[in-house]
This record gives structure tokens, C-alpha cells and sequence, in this order.
């Protein structure tokens, strides 16, 4: 699933570009999925290095790591939620389960919270529509979720929506 995301992403990214990505592109992806492997985000000094080591500039090569949703530029939160916002998602209430997280952990979608507990992120599909709306923390699934239900799960990890 994560290969298909990465290959649409790789087709959008190509369709904004006047040229067809290039290996040295192909290649840069590479080497950003190796830093974030290792360090959980892409910290800029390891942005810098690797600019250096393929000859581009600085800003080609956020240019990159920007348009990707699975490239992080922000240290992750020690929990990640992940919300769903494909559209057998969206028209099953996926907006309203990510307002009430935006909400609940005062971040907005792709943020950190100030404690470093929680990242809230989107995805364009987690691959189980059939359960939508559907979130996952940490690669847990929670699918057919409500509001009510998001209570339930965020207390699990010590969360007070009260
Ligand atoms: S659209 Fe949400 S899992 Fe596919």
C-alpha cells in the first residue's frame, strides 16, 4: 500500500513538474526515506549534507522532501495518529474526527504537540476503506470510528476530553 501511495505521489509529483523526474530525483527520494528511517524526521542539517553530496541546491531539495506526505520536517511525537482523509473516509466523517483531534491536542494536522506525546497527521488512504472513517495510533487501526468512540481511544492514551 505504502508503494502504491509512494508511486501516485511520485505520478503528482511528475505531473507538476515541466520535465519528467529525473534519477537524480528518484535517487534524493531514496536517500530521504533512509534519513527519516533512521532519525523518525528529516532534521536540516542531514538536508544540508545530503544537497551538498548530490550537488543541488538547499530549496531543490525541500522542493522534494515538501511535496511527500511521508517525509516529516518536524520531530515526530512519541504517538502517531493518523487520519484518514480519503474519501471513503471524508463522506463517513473523517472531518469532524480530525477537528475534534485538532481540537482536543490543540495541533493542526502535520504538528507536533507542545509535549512531544502526540503527532496528528494525515493520509490519503490507509488501505481498509471497508472500516472507514478510520484512524490509526502507532499502526493500531480504530475503524468504524465516531466521536464518541475517539473519546473512548484517546483516554487509552491518557487523554481527558473532558
Ligand atoms: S479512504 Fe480511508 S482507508 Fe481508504
Amino acid at each position: 500500500m505504502a508503494q502504491e501511495i509512494q508511486a501516485e505521489e511520485e505520478q503528482a509529483f511528475a505531473e507538476t513538474q515541466v520535465v519528467e523526474p529525473s534519477s537524480t530525483h528518484f535517487s534524493v527520494v531514496g536517500e530521504l526515506q533512509k534519513i527519516q528511517e533512521e532519525h523518525e524526521y528529516l532534521p536540516p542539517d542531514k538536508l544540508r549534507e545530503l544537497a551538498r553530496e548530490k550537488n543541488l541546491s538547499l530549496a531543490r531539495i525541500y522542493s522534494i522532501a515538501t511535496f511527500y506526505n511521508q517525509f516529516s520536517l518536524q520531530p515526530k511525537g512519541e504517538h502517531i495518529i493518523t487520519v484518514c482523509t480519503g474519501t471513503a473516509c471524508h463522506v463517513r466523517g473523517a472531518p469532524e474526527l480530525l477537528t475534534k483531534l485538532k481540537d482536543t491536542l490543540s495541533v493542526d494536522a502535520g504538528e507536533t504537540t507542545e509535549d512531544g506525546k502526540f503527532t496528528l497527521q494525515t493520509v490519503n488512504c490507509l488501505g481498509a476503506c471497508a472500516l472507514g472513517p478510520l484512524i490509526s495510533i502507532d499502526g493500531k487501526y480504530y475503524g468504524n470510528m465516531t466521536l464518541s468512540k475517539l473519546d473512548g481511544v484517546m483516554e487509552e492514551y491518557g487523554v481527558d476530553n473532558d
